[in-house]
């Protein structure tokens, strides 16, 4: 039977499908737009028209499978995911990516998610993922490939990042084999760095001054509005680096070795194989 992956475009998503597909599973992806998605991809994958905000995809996708993974939807997700689970209630597996620090504050929506997986009683594994390296590449790359800068409310506080791929293959395992059912898994890399050696590596790296601007979170709220993001985007960005500027990213943990029976992949090594993509 097939596994189902929701998210299955996204940074984890991308990289769970393709491990899973090495691993000669059969995956219906559940996405919005089924044909954009078989036009972009040459998977071997079925695709699925599933949305969050639209219940009545729930019973076709999920209904069709016996494990799934999932991420939660960006806008007021915790309705749409209890109504989720009423229909998930048959699944052998559920894997969910939560959040390193949000997925374990009360009153946060991954918490509260969190939560309503452990009370349906559906056999699942949460994993709660650091901050992305990819984030350098991704959203916070414009300003180190425009400006030669990394600007974020972030202090001098560290944090032990993950690279998605280690997430992916996490998740992927937990989806294949036993014995991962119950368990909550914080995936970060073995080491934590502030912004500024964040700042010096990507300088290494791409032969050129990269410099770290701490700034003050109004200041990082205006200036994110002036570049397009709502309000409540920034926010919510400012309101995660304050997580991470009272230490909750820093301390490392073992489970990405514990559970791969390797060393989780490093920044270093990431900014050096992406170097292009940040000049
Ligand atoms: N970035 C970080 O550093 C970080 C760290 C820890 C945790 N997280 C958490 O990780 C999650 C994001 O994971 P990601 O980066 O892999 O995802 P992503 O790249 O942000 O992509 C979002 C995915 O969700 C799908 N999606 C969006 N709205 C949907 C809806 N209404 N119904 C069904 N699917 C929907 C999108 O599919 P379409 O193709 O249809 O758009 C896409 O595949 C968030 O919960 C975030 O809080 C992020």
């Amino acid at each position: 039977m097939a596994i189902l992956i929701i998210g299955a475009t996204g940074n984890i998503g991308r990289h769970l499908v393709d491990t899973l597909l090495e691993s000669r599973q059969q995956l219906l992806l559940g996405v919005r737009e089924p044909e954009k998605a078989r036009a972009t991809w040459k998977h071997h994958a079925s695709y699925i028209h599933f949305d969050f905000s639209e219940p009545e995809t729930f019973e076709p996708a999920v209904g069709a499978v016996e494990r799934c993974f999932f991420i939660a939807p960006h806008d007021d997700p915790v309705p749409s995911v209890e109504l989720f689970l009423q229909h998930a209630k048959h699944l052998k597996q559920l894997t969910f990516s939560s959040g390193r620090t949000t997925g374990g504050v009360e009153g946060k929506p991954l918490h509260t998610i969190e939560q309503r997986i452990w009370d349906s009683f559906i056999p699942a594994t949460i994993l709660r993922p650091g901050w992305f390296m990819q984030n350098f590449t991704g959203w916070i790359g414009d300003d180190i490939r425009e400006e030669r800068k990394i600007i974020l409310p972030a202090g001098d506080a560290k944090t032990a990042f993950i690279d998605v791929r280690d997430i992916a293959e996490v998740a992927a395992l937990t989806l294949i084999h036993g014995g991962h059912t119950g368990h909550t898994y914080e995936l970060v890399s073995d080491e934590a760095f502030d912004h500024y050696q964040v700042a010096e590596m990507i300088s290494r790296a791409i032969g050129e001054k990269v410099e770290y601007q701490p700034m003050g979170p109004l200041d990082y709220i205006k200036r994110m509005m002036k570049k397009g993001w709502s309000r409540d985007v920034a926010e919510h960005t400012v309101e995660l680096y304050r997580l991470v500027m009272e230490g909750r990213e820093e301390e490392t943990t073992a489970d990405v070795e514990d559970i791969l029976e390797r060393k989780p992949r490093r920044l270093q090594d990431f900014i050096e194989e992406y170097k292009e993509a940040l000049k």
